[in-house]
């Protein structure tokens, strides 16, 4: 989907942050807090009924100097870089780039690259607009991204990126999750100079539509289950905190869940895929 707009940016001396997803059940969460906290907020989303309603809704209730939007569709390579081009031409700078947006599919899908979907939209759809968009970011930046703990239980395949023979959707979204981790250590390694951080977050289980079996088990579990996960609300909090809380002023490369750091083991931050993908995400 090709970008449409952002609107009214620049003229305001507050601080920017971006959201993508910024219309999902967590994303709507983060950009109101966001939102509360002092930020102008550029809603970023994939065009939609639902995501415009939300975009209006926000701008009347905060103010239309307030909340901003970019139409990006993380599945394309040229919705991406049409995005950060308008962006680059509006904006001057990006205090928070919150890469909240993520999918969970239910069929074999690839990119038009021919990647895999989760390993584009999850992996290098937020990667390569956090690592086009450096222009706008300074020293004091803070880029949050979301991934899973499931990223623990990952591997990545030989052929990664590039769809397996059989399709299981939780190992692939597990896989996209850890070669995104990859990246983000990666990021953070090289801007740290810079004063660039770069941290990751798993917001817990939670109850918006990513979590869907898409079986016939669902409205049975939507009654059962679904009542006792984490709100949107709690499942934003970490981002948020990520964002701005000032104790964190300088971390970088790290991993948090409830607040709370937790550890990437060896096998993790040495991976020996790492440099194989930082090269994939380059070619892009
Ligand atoms: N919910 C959980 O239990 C849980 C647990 C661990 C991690 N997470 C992570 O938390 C993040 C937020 O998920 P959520 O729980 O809020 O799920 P959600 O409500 O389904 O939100 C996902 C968001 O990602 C967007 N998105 C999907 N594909 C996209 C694409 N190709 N281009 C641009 N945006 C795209 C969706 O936009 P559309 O509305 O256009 O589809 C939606 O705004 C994800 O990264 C997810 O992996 C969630």
């Amino acid at each position: 989907m090709p970008v449409k707009s952002v609107k009214n940016c620049c003229a305001h001396n507050i601080p920017v942050a971006l959201v993508t997803g910024a219309n999902g059940g967590i994303g709507k969460r983060i950009s109101r807090e966001l939102i509360s906290n002092g930020y102008r907020v550029i809603l970023s989303y994939r065009r939609s009924e639902r995501a415009l309603a939300f975009y209006h809704s926000l701008r009347q209730e905060y103010g239309t100097e307030r909340v901003d939007c970019l139409e990006m569709d993380l599945s394309s390579v040229s919705s991406i870089k049409a995005a950060v081009q308008l962006l680059i031409e509006k904006e001057t700078r990006i205090d928070v780039l919150v890469n909240n947006a993520g999918m969970l599919g239910h069929k074999p899908e690839v990119s038009p690259e021919g990647y895999e979907m989760h390993n584009m939209v999850n992996c290098f759809g937020p990667m390569l607009f956090t690592w086009l968009v450096k222009p706008l970011l300074h020293r004091g930046s803070r880029v949050v991204t979301t991934v899973s703990l499931v990223l623990f239980y990952a591997s990545i395949p030989d052929h990664f990126p590039y769809p397996s023979r059989k399709f299981n959707r939780f190992r692939q979204y597990e896989c996209s999750k850890l070669a995104l981790t990859l990246l983000c250590l990666c990021l953070a390694n090289k801007w740290e100079e810079e004063g660039i951080t770069l941290n990751m977050v798993d917001p817990g289980i939670v109850d918006t539509p990513i979590i869907k079996l898409h079986k016939w088990v669902d409205p049975l579990a939507d009654k059962l289950f679904r009542p006792f996960i984490r709100s949107p609300e709690k499942g934003a909090a970490t981002s948020v905190f990520l964002s701005c809380d000032s104790s964190l002023n300088g971390i970088t490369g790290t991993l948090y869940k409830d607040k709370k750091v937790r550890y990437l083991p060896e096998r993790i931050t040495n991976h020996p895929f790492a440099d194989k993908i930082w090269h994939l995400l380059l070619e892009l």
